[in-house]
């Protein structure tokens, strides 16, 4: 099967970037809103979607499910569900993103039953579903586990109140989003505040949904309404923005970053601003400067307004070329560090003190390498490392950052990097 990588020529070969580069359309907030197709009686349209891997996944799982997707228009798209769904997830397909498991709320609702495999995606911890089968069992449902695949049945769900182990993104769309056809009021605690999560409940609203508090660590569902249809306006990439704005610190002149919203984008510009980068900010769009010389800073992720640990891989690459020793600190996902055993290979200067932690020295001169992107954020951090490298690097398995990345190279290339996607004939 062929697979693609990108040959990226290093920082000696050309000139610092400049020119303007649009964020797409968010892939967090996108990949929900079509699952939340499965929720409504007629057809809902979808604005600005990104054309990455991940939307082409979500979209084969819903036709699969007996889902129309049809194009309407350059970037939208619209979802027609059928009368009645079929209630077993694909599973070659779900095994390959998380956000395939958001489906499984809003079909048990549904249909009375669901069945799906442990869903897929970066590999960056052990991403466990615990929250969503205790909210699924405490609304009513019964589960079985049998191997990798979950299955459960309800005769009707009930609205109930839950109080979340653990403040999951995906869990707390997916169980928001079960409550909206479930009777009753369901009351859930420890939420997620993620900006897709408000963004989501404010979509399902304008379709005759009764959610308050999305956004916060509460939210209240009155459900039992119909939703018969609407339209969502997919958000601009706040982790696409954030990945850009690395970018211009580290290898930029003059670049600007269009159709972003830097309200959302806080952490990450503080700590640019840390390490000395200069950031202007406009309504939906930054010009961001690097300095001379990059000082360090201290990174610890967190959930939502903190810093995103969607970022912290592209940031470790700042950390490298920064003078003097910083502590990267990721506290959301156990296993998200692990790439950093390349950029060690490419002649960081980096102490892994624990799975959470590491110091990282520089300024140490990076050396092009071979290296796979194991997920999508870290695929990112090998490409923007090639970028300031001496000579060139090849970063394989090209389909992770495709998953998230629209297009990368072309776009970067647009503002003067130099990376060409090769195709491996394995
Ligand atoms: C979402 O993943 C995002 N993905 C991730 O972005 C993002 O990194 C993450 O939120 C955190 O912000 C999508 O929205 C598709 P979590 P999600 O559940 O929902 C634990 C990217 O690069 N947990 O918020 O899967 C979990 O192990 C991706 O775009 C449980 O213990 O993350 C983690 O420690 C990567 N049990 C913490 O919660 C559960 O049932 C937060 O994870 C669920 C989660």
């Amino acid at each position: 099967m062929a697979t693609s990588g990108f040959l990226i020529k290093g920082f000696s070969n050309r000139k610092p970037l400049e020119g303007l580069l649009r964020v797409t359309g968010a892939k967090n907030a996108v990949l929900k809103a079509q699952a939340a197709s499965v929720l409504f009686k007629d057809k809902i349209l979808l604005r600005n979607v990104p054309f990455i891997k991940d939307v082409g996944k979500m979209n084969e799982l819903l036709e699969d499910l007996g889902v129309v997707v049809e194009q309407k228009g350059k970037r939208s798209f619209s979802f027609n569900a059928p009368k009645v769904l079929k209630t077993d997830l694909n599973s070659s397909a779900a095994k390959l993103f998380r956000s395939s498991v958001v489906l499984s709320g809003p079909i048990l609702a549904r249909e009375g039953k669901v069945r799906f495999p442990h869903p897929g995606g970066c590999v960056i911890g052990q991403r466990p579903i615990d929250v969503f089968l205790d909210a699924f069992q405490k609304m009513g449902a019964e589960l079985k586990i049998q191997g990798p695949f979950y299955e459960l049945k309800a005769k009707k769900l009930k609205g109930t109140e839950i109080f979340f182990k653990a403040q999951s993104v995906t869990a707390t769309e997916t169980v928001m989003m079960t409550a909206v056809l479930v009777n009753g009021i369901t009351v859930l605690h420890n939420c997620a505040c993620e900006p897709e999560i408000a963004c989501l409940a404010k979509f399902l609203n304008s379709a005759g949904a009764n959610i308050i508090g999305a956004g916060t660590h509460t939210i209240i569902v009155r459900g039992g309404n119909v939703l018969m249809s609407g339209v969502f306006n997919t958000p601009p990439d706040r982790i696409e923005a954030g990945t850009f704005a690395v970018i211009a610190a580290l290898c930029g002149k003059n670049l600007k970053i269009a159709n972003c919203d830097p309200s959302q984008m806080g952490a990450v510009l503080r700590a640019l601003s840390e390490v000395g980068a200069s950031v202007e900010k406009g309504k939906n769009c930054l010009l961001i400067k690097g300095p001379r010389a990059l000082r360090p800073t201290d990174v610890k992720t967190n959930a939502y307004p903190g810093f995103s640990t969607d970022l912290q891989a592209p940031f470790s690459v700042v950390l490298t070329q920064a003078k003097g020793r910083s502590l990267l600190f990721e506290t959301i996902f156990e296993g998200r560090l692990n790439y950093l055993s390349d950029l060690k290979r490419m002649g960081a200067n980096i102490v892994a003190c624990d799975p959470h932690r590491a110091i990282i020295t520089g300024p140490t001169r990076l050396t092009g390498r071979e290296t796979k992107s194991p997920d999508l954020r870290a695929g990112l951090a090998f490409l923007i490392a090639g970028m300031v490298a001496d000579g060139d690097s090849l970063v394989n398995n090209a389909y992770n950052i495709d998953r998230g990345y629209e297009k990368i190279e072309e776009r970067l290339n647009a503002v003067g990097a130099n990376i060409k996607r090769i195709i491996n004939n394995e």
